[in-house]
């Protein structure tokens, strides 16, 4: 397929702390890791999967990606993870066949995250395309142009030094972002190729390698499951959707 989403999932869940890999906790009864595998294996498009699981799940996580596959045809694999998102990402880039030009990078932790969100990632990949950058300037690092799924920050933020307060930041000028993260992917392998730090934000990594990076609409339901109360508010939203 031309087109490929790394889903990261070798994480080991310590703000949830259940004691489980976290993308092996159940939300509402069905493996975090399912849910976000399920939406995937419904695009209208073939797409490559490749799982970055925790080293000593493999076994389990092939057998979770075949069970929601079923009929669904494609290449997928599963690779164990590294110490941390950065270094798992780097291992699910790894494995994808060259013939593949457009990767989104997941978080099988975002696994509400509706169908819709990747399929508006890729088209966005697709029309900034290799060599020139949105604007019509040429694209000097030829990395080509990463988008991410944002959304406006809800909350009044402010700067503080300790816990005194010294200024607003204008919350206009400011956006959440989620996954899928998506990219030409010889311009993020390159970029991780150049990385000089781990980050945990695939379009920080690709922007400080000189790629540009534009923004798509984000969806609330894409939110990242990190706490007890991420998990509560991921049950609560799949009992609305099945209401
Ligand atoms: N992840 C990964 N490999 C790591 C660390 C994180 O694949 N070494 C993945 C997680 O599985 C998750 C995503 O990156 O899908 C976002 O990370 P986060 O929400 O921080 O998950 P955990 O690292 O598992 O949680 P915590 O930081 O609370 O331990
Ligand atoms: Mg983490």
């Amino acid at each position: 397929a031309a087109r490929a989403v790394v889903v990261v999932a070798a994480g080991s869940g310590t703000r949830l702390g259940i004691g489980t890999a976290k993308a092996f906790v159940p939300v509402a009864g069905e493996l975090m890791l399912a849910r976000a595998l399920r939406t995937l294996f419904t695009l209208a498009e073939p797409t490559t999967v490749v799982v970055v699981a925790p080293a000593d799940r493999l076994d389990e996580c092939r057998a979770l990606v075949a069970a929601v596959a079923g009929a669904a045809v494609g290449y997928t694999a599963v690779v164990p993870g590294g110490a941390d998102r950065h270094a798992s990402v780097q291992a699910g880039l790894a494995v994808l066949p060259d013939s593949v030009q457009a990767v989104l990078v997941h978080d099988a932790a975002r696994c509400l995250t509706p169908a819709s969100q990747f399929e508006r990632v890729f088209a966005a990949v697709a029309s900034g395309s290799v060599g020139a950058l949105p604007d019509g300037r040429a694209d000097a690092d030829g990395l080509g142009v990463g988008v991410v799924p944002a959304l406006p920050v809800v909350d009044t933020v402010k700067r503080v030094e300790g816990d005194r307060v010294v200024g607003t930041v204008d919350r206009s000028a400011l956006v959440g972002v989620q996954t899928p993260q998506g990219f030409p992917l010889a311009g993020l392998r390159r970029a991780y190729a150049l990385a000089e730090q781990a980050e945990t934000d695939d379009a920080g990594v690709f922007q400080a390698a000189g790629g540009t990076v534009r923004t798509v609409a984000g969806d609330a339901d894409a939110f990242k499951i990190t706490t007890r109360w991420d998990l509560g508010r991921a049950e609560a939203l799949v009992a609305e959707r099945a209401a």
